[in-house]
């Protein structure tokens, strides 16, 4: 497989909106901007295939050649995005259908039902033909796949999906008396005799089944799976050499990324973090959750460079924001820095979401100054190709989970996957302590931290390893509504949380929602913390009280428990905390489960607002020092180190001025 060996820089390169003479423009702008990476071909179908029978590659054929000649490599797409108006025309059932049975017309994008066996049959043709006519290309360095699967379709009700929904359950279940037990279907009288009396789960008058729900959540899911694997082979039919990859986008809840990182040799992801925030934590958070994928530097595929068009109100980063956000991806192990797109277009949908050129085609912009400053220092980096990402603590990430867990008719309608997750990841980030996520499958002895948070949908087998996880001396800690269900959503009888509650040393008798803008307070040694949310009877067998309810009912019984289990120690969390509980809560964890600061052995002082951050090869640390704060800072060094951008020894001190960063590399002691 080819192997990277500079850090990607570019954006989607869309040259079939422009003139000649803008195009050649380009390649002199790309230079300047030691653009060494385009992604091309990615809504191009219409242009290589205007018709039926007609493949033209002219115009195509032509970019590969002059993106070659200027030494840039290309991530060629197979360009299966947007169906022509032809195909849909021919064939209008290949259309999505949406749950009130209207089909989504051509005009826009993403319009195809995902199992529909004639628009694959088109893309397997397409992706053929594009993968035969580029696979020795000298340009070509990696195969996209189509583009951002269910981004804008998550769900489909066509005949195609409702007959390849039967297929996927009677492959998973065998037997309709399976299904039947696995989706409770004695409740209501929904017990099925045959599998054509199912239907999708469309417009109902009520709750509809929660099996039925995870189920077709996990259909769309693996049906954009297939889809991509179809793809996949169709061009490895042409090429076996070439990375193949599509972009994922981080926090996207309808595809299961680590089912689909299993099938990519490079993972990436499409960033857009809201200028107008900050610190925009679900972003630094989806950068730990890609490169966690496969456990291998990522590549941010899409970033905007200033502004996008599609929020109520489309901020334009500030000076100084895009590269810094940029590097916080490489700081968390990224290997190339992508942007939608290079050029702004003039016309179309997009047109006032930015571009690496914009609309005033000035050279001297702010923009375009901080765009060619990026490439410049990414060409100095290049030794971080391929260094690993150093972390002692994992969080589970499972997107089945993520599913069953919101879906409706549960205690509260405030619990939330992401937006707790992103509450405790938020702590380790400000506390410098590196997290990797894990799946349910994967192993967590590389960990010596592992958090489970709101993991409601828990197998016997992720039960059984933690408890064998933390009896060998591992730190596990969980939060409430953990531990709920087995895959088929139903209830660990005996008390709650089922699947934890031995290896938790409590026992949760019922369950004290609290009113949805209602606050409360818990108690920690002297101090009391603002909760949220939740709040329920726990009964301690064996484990010990670490915090208290402090109101009504539920006053002085346990809020925050830790048990003692073999070698190691478990927490549980049974209540909504807000910033201040959560890091009181987690330094003690990390004290106890002896967890330092990321580079403590280089770094005497760690300031508040410098993130650290370390990469790593079998030679030396890259130790990422990012300034989010608003003024310059001075850390102090136990050991000389060299500045890669300053591209200079330190010694003893070095100042990082307000939203700048270093990077330093240490060589390993051996
Ligand atoms: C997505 C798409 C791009 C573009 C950007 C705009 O990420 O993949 O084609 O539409 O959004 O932000
Ligand atoms: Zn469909």
């Amino acid at each position: 497989m080819l192997r990277q060996t500079e850090l990607f820089y570019g954006g989607d390169y869309n040259p079939e909106q422009w003139s000649r003479e803008i195009i050649m423009e380009d390649m002199r702008l790309m230079k300047q901007a030691k653009v060494n990476y385009v992604s091309l071909n990615i809504f191009g179908w219409v242009n290589i295939q205007p018709s039926e029978d007609v493949f033209d590659f002219t115009f195509l054929d032509e970019m590969m050649e002059l993106l070659h000649k200027n030494e840039i490599g290309v991530d060629l797409a197979n360009g299966t995005a947007s169906p022509p108006a032809w195909l849909v025309k021919k064939h209008p059932e290949i259309l999505p259908i949406t749950i009130n049975g209207t089909p989504s017309v051509h005009g826009s994008r993403q319009h195809y039902c995902p199992s529909n066996q004639l628009y694959r049959s088109y893309v397997k043709r397409l992706s053929e033909a594009v993968a035969k006519r580029y696979a020795d290309h000298p340009a070509l360095i990696m195969w996209h796949i189509n583009n951002e699967y269910t981004c804008h379709i998550s769900e489909c009700y066509c005949d195609s999906c409702l007959a390849a929904f039967r297929q996927w359950l009677k492959e998973k279940y065998q037997t309709i008396d399976e299904l039947n037990r696995c989706w409770s279907t004695k409740f209501w009288s929904q017990s099925y005799s045959e599998r054509d009396e199912i239907f999708l789960p469309k417009e109902m008058p009520t709750f509809k089944n929660p099996a039925h729900q995870l189920d077709y959540k996990r259909f769309i899911s693996d049906q954009n799976l297939a889809l991509f694997k179809l793809e996949k082979e169709a061009i490895r039919k042409y090429s076996q050499d070439i990375p193949v990859m599509t972009n994922l986008m981080g926090l996207h809840k309808h595809v299961d990324g680590f089912k689909f990182a299993e099938e990519m040799d490079v993972v990436g992801w499409d960033a857009y973090p809201n200028p107008f925030e900050e610190k925009p934590y679900p972003q630094f958070l989806a950068n730990d959750l890609t490169r966690s994928l496969k456990k291998k530097p990522f590549l941010v595929m899409e970033q905007a460079p200033s502004a996008v068009n599609w929020r109520a109100a489309n901020g334009a980063k500030k000076p100084g924001q895009m590269r810094l956000w940029s590097y916080e991806a490489l700081a968390h192990g990224a290997d190339g820095i992508m942007f939608f797109q290079w050029r702004q277009s003039q016309g179309g949908a997009e047109k006032f979401h930015s571009g690496m050129v914009s609309h005033n085609q000035d050279p001297e912009s702010r923009l375009f100054k901080e765009i060619v400053q990026l490439g410049e220092e990414l060409e100095q980096l290049n030794e971080l190709v391929g260094t690993t990402y150093v972390a002692d603590v994992a969080f589970v990430f499972d997107w089945e989970n993520w599913w069953a867990l919101e879906l409706d008719a549960k205690p509260s309608a405030k619990i939330n996957y992401i937006k707790q997750m992103r509450d405790l990841y938020k702590v380790f980030h400000e506390l410098n302590i590196g997290v990797d996520f894990v799946h349910p499958s994967e192993s967590l002895d590389p960990y010596k931290l592992v958090i489970s948070n709101a993991q409601y949908l828990v197998t016997e087998d992720f039960s059984t390893k933690v408890k064998a996880y933390v009896n060998a001396g591992g730190h596990f800690m969980t939060t409430f509504f953990s531990g709920i269900v087995d895959e088929n959503d139903r209830v660990y009888l005996g008390g709650y949380p089922g699947a934890f509650k031995e290896v938790l040393g409590i026992y949760v008798e019922e369950f004290y929602p609290m009113p949805l803008d209602a606050k409360s307070r818990i108690a920690i040694g002297d101090g009391t913390y603002e909760t949220e949310t939740w709040e329920e009877v726990i009964h301690l067998k064996g484990a010990q009280a670490v915090a208290n309810f402090t109101q009504g009912y539920l006053a002085e019984m346990p809020a925050v428990t830790q048990y003692k289990y073999g070698k190691g120690e478990s927490y549980y969390i049974g209540t909504k905390l807000f910033e201040a509980g959560n890091r009181v809560i987690i330094e003690k964890i990390l004290t106890e489960a002896d967890i330092p600061s990321t580079a403590s052995e280089f770094i005497q002082n760690q300031s508040h607002s410098i993130s650290v951050t370390c990469r790593e090869n079998q030679l030396d640390n890259f130790i990422f020092l990012l300034n989010y704060g608003q003024k310059s800072e001075t850390i102090q060094l136990n050991v000389s180190a060299y500045s890669l951008l300053d591209e200079a020894i330190v010694q003893d001190n070095i100042t990082i001025p307000a939203n700048d960063l270093k990077i330093l590399k240490i060589p390993k002691v051996r």
